[in-house]
């Protein structure tokens, strides 16, 4: 019986050796020392020893038994050990690999150009007044010197919700409602940008909807020699120092006198090409000193303050500046667009 014990040992010994994954190994332990593995089976016979024989073969079981058991468990050690490595190596995160790149969002160009109109005012001491697009006829037109059937109206080409109701047609409304919330108190010195709606047929350089921003300023002693260093001061600041204004008189039902104002042509310093149509002039604005009959009808008295009003197109200034043909483009979204606007 003790050389079957040590011939188990030897043929197990020698299996161990070249056992491969821990599978196999699970096996080996099975068929050797599993409850009906084969030194179990060796030592069943036991009961047949006499007593003195018996702890002798019960000590080599024992011994042949250890022995297995420390093979095993070493070679056990040896995969752990590899499969510990192999999920390490597997799990090593390389620093140096790029990153996945997230395509970043950008301001809109028409935003963009409208912030930056907007902080060229606010360095001049101008807050921000805001009105509603839903406007009512009175402060879109009558408090603005346009009564019912002034032909001025046709100017700028309603949506009315009702007879009384309509969508703003231009951001002047929101001059009344500032004098109004002013109550005759100066100075006021207010920016209003904001959406505003005309019934016009959409083309290169026309939108049913589009942006203003509407400048409104009162005082005791203002002038036209103000509102004209105020305009030059802007458009330098918008389109460089060296750009030059000219204003040409023009009419609106709520400023007296009003002209238009042009800028000289980025583009070609005010020779003429093909943006200027020639010229050497790009239009970007109108103004005017605001008629007394609105200073009235917003509470103040025109023998006692004058002011300056100023509205202009913030797509009309992000065409010129920018030089974009279609006014369109700020509307559809299309990326090829929009991304070239992501490092302006
Ligand atoms: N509201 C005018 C328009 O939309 C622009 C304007 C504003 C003109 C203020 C003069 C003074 O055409």
């Amino acid at each position: 019986m003790k050389e079957r014990l040590e011939a188990l040992r030897t043929e197990a010994l020698k299996e161990l050796e070249d056992v491969q994954n821990p599978q196999q190994l699970n096996d080996l332990r099975v068929k050797y020392l599993g409850k009906k593995g084969a030194l179990t089976e060796i030592l069943r016979g036991m009961g047949g020893l006499s007593a003195e024989e018996r702890p002798v073969i019960g000590q080599v079981g024992n011994e042949v038994r250890a022995a297995i058991e420390t093979v095993i468990e070493e070679k056990q050690a040896v995969f752990l050990q590899a499969e510990t490595e192999g999920r390490l190596r597997a799990e090593t995160i390389d620093v140096s690999l790029p990153g996945k790149q997230l395509p970043a969002g950008a301001v809109h160009p028409l935003n963009k150009v409208a912030q930056e109109i907007e902080d060229v005012f606010i360095g001049m001491g101008y807050t921000i007044a805001e009105g509603p697009e839903v406007e009512t006829d009175f402060y879109n037109f009558e408090a603005l010197n346009l009564p019912k059937d002034h032909p001025a109206r046709d100017m700028q080409d309603s949506f009315y919700i009702t007879d009384e109701i309509l969508m703003r047609t231009h951001t002047s409304p929101v001059q009344i409602r500032t004098m109004k919330a002013m109550n005759g108190q100066t100075p006021v010195k207010v920016i209003c940008p904001g959406k505003v709606y005309r019934r016009d047929d959409d083309d290169a350089t026309h939108s049913f909807q589009f942006n203003q921003i509407e400048g409104l300023v009162i005082g005791p002693d203002i002038r036209m020699s103000d509102l004209k260093g105020t305009l030059l001061q802007f458009a330098q600041e918008m389109f460089g120092k060296q750009t030059q204004i000219r204003l040409r008189p023009s009419f609106f039902p709520f400023t007296e006198p009003s002209a238009e104002v042009d800028v000289t042509c980025a583009q070609c310093g005010g020779h003429g090409c093909r943006m200027c149509k020639q010229t050497g002039w790009l239009e970007i604005l109108g103004c005017g000193m605001v008629h007394p009959r609105v200073l009235e009808m917003g509470g103040y008295d025109p023998n006692e303050v004058s002011g300056f009003a100023f509205g202009m197109g913030v797509e009309r200034i992000a065409l010129l500046k920018y030089e974009i043909d279609d006014i369109r483009h700020f509307y559809t979204n299309d990326l090829r667009f929009l991304s070239q606007f992501v490092r302006m």
